[in-house]
């Protein structure tokens, strides 16, 4: 098992590129089971969740190529072997549901093991089977596994009684090839949503409203051939954003526009630092005096669950008290302990966090070995330890490589001090 060892205190500074994001690619990957013609997909981060889909994909008999260093992947489904997303490959990567909607929308099958919880909440899938159900497919759970069937799915009016992203995308793909008009009110409005919307459009699709609460798909009988380039990571730019704040630098994120990070925009701005655009991209200049600011973690285009860790590693510095609210998975505060032992100081009562930032009292967080527990917690702990004076160590970060590329190399060419190593525990 890797680490990353970081000597803290520098300041980052310099130019990094945002990749694509995974979160579109996953989904857009999946998605290309819908066509029986090849899709070429620009722009896929070379990612251990992207290797997992082409995996799942392959192991179904899809035909599929993936270039690390074009990041160029082309997909053909000409037909699937076995609609099956076995369980060693779903425990790895919940978003493996994702197989659902396209597999039963064009064979009318599809078995999938039940994801089970993970480290930061129980994080059910009800809500894909409730919106498959209302289209008309039987679902049954057994052994472990969704079974999902039906002859073919019919469009359906569905209202989601929770905002879901991965419900949203797996009704999205099962209803672009449904019977009729498909309508699905109180849908996830994540830039993500749009940017599968926009490659299903392009291979023939008929749907509009994606990116608004209310979405609404023509079914077609047939999907083609097509490309398209995933859209920029907005998790992966918010993180360097925060690397240049936290270390009072200056950082420009090429390929990333300002509407897709929502709130995090505004209260990155709030901590005193200086947001601006710059080219294609955004440049962050760091404060010398980091402001407390509170925020509560919401669907687009709130503050977005998976920026809440690391805008919590930058609060840890202010100077003042900030209270941070999770309101989607009710266990994300893996980090908090963690960053205890770099010397913050944070209380948790249920899905509120305090942070008493150090900038007051004239104390730095110092450098600790620090255990990741999930993707963003071990992104907060990496920026803590940019930081932190003195040497931190971050173990297990095979989570950081799920969703991170080379970001020690990135991290690197903006001047910190940072290594990977063999974990010798
Ligand atoms: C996606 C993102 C993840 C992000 C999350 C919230 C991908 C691959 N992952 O995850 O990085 O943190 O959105 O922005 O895009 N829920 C139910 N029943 C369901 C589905 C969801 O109760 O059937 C609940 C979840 O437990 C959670 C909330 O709804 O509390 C939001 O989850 P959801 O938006 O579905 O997250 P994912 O799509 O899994």
């Amino acid at each position: 098992m890797d680490q990353l060892v970081i000597q803290g205190g520098r300041k980052i500074s310099g130019i990094v590129s945002a990749r694509g994001a995974k979160n579109a690619a996953l989904p857009i990957l999946f998605a290309t089971l819908l066509s029986d013609r090849e899709c070429t997909i620009e722009n896929v981060p070379n990612l251990a969740d992207i290797s997992t889909t082409l995996k799942i994909l392959r192991q179904m008999g899809v035909e599929t190529t993936y270039d690390p260093t074009t990041r160029l992947a082309t997909i053909r489904a000409k037909t699937v072997t076995s609609p099956i997303a076995p369980y060693e490959l779903v425990r790895t990567m919940r978003a493996s549901v994702l197989v659902l909607g396209p597999l039963v929308a064009r064979f009318g099958q599809a078995k999938v093991s039940l994801p089970g919880g993970c480290s930061i909440g129980a994080r059910p899938v009800n809500l894909h089977l409730m919106a498959l159900e209302k289209m008309g497919a039987t679902i049954e759970i057994a052994e472990g596994y969704i079974h999902a069937r039906c002859r073919s799915l019919k469009g359906a009016e569905i209202e989601f009684p929770q905002i879901s992203v991965g419900a949203t995308e797996n009704t999205i793909m099962a209803a672009v090839l449904a019977n009729g008009r498909t309508i699905i009110k109180n849908a996830a409005r994540e830039p993500e949503i749009t940017d599968l919307a926009k490659f299903l459009n392009s291979i023939g699709a008929k749907i509009q409203g994606a990116g608004t609460a209310t979405i609404e798909i023509e079914g077609v009988e047939k999907l083609h051939a097509g490309s398209h380039r995933v859209v920029s990571d907005r998790i992966e730019a918010g993180t360097y954003l925060i690397a240049g704040a936290i270390t009072e630098g200056d950082v420009t994120v090429e390929n990333i526009d300002e509407d897709l990070l929502g709130a995090f925009a505004s209260k990155l701005r709030s901590s005193g630092c200086d947001l601006t655009k710059n080219g294609t991209g955004l440049r962050v200049r760091g404060a010398r005096k980091i402001l407390p600011v509170s925020f509560f973690t919401e669907p687009f285009p709130g503050f977005a669950t998976d920026m809440q860790a690391q805008f919590m590693a930058l609060l840890t510095m202010a100077h003042g008290v900030s209270v941070v609210t999770e309101n989607i998975f009710e266990n994300r505060f893996m980090h908090v302990a963690e960053l205890l032992r770099l010397g913050a100081k944070i209380a948790v009562a249920g899905n509120k966090a305090t942070i008493e930032g150090l900038g007051d009292s004239g104390r730095y967080l110092s450098g600790a070995s620090v255990m990741a527990t999930d993707l963003r917690a071990s992104a907060c702990l990496v920026l803590a330890g940019l930081a932190a004076k003195g040497e931190t160590t971050v173990k297990r970060i095979y989570h950081l490589d799920r969703g991170y590329e080379r970001m020690e190399e990135n991290l690197t060419a903006l001047g910190a001090e940072i290594r990977r190593e063999k974990d010798p525990d």
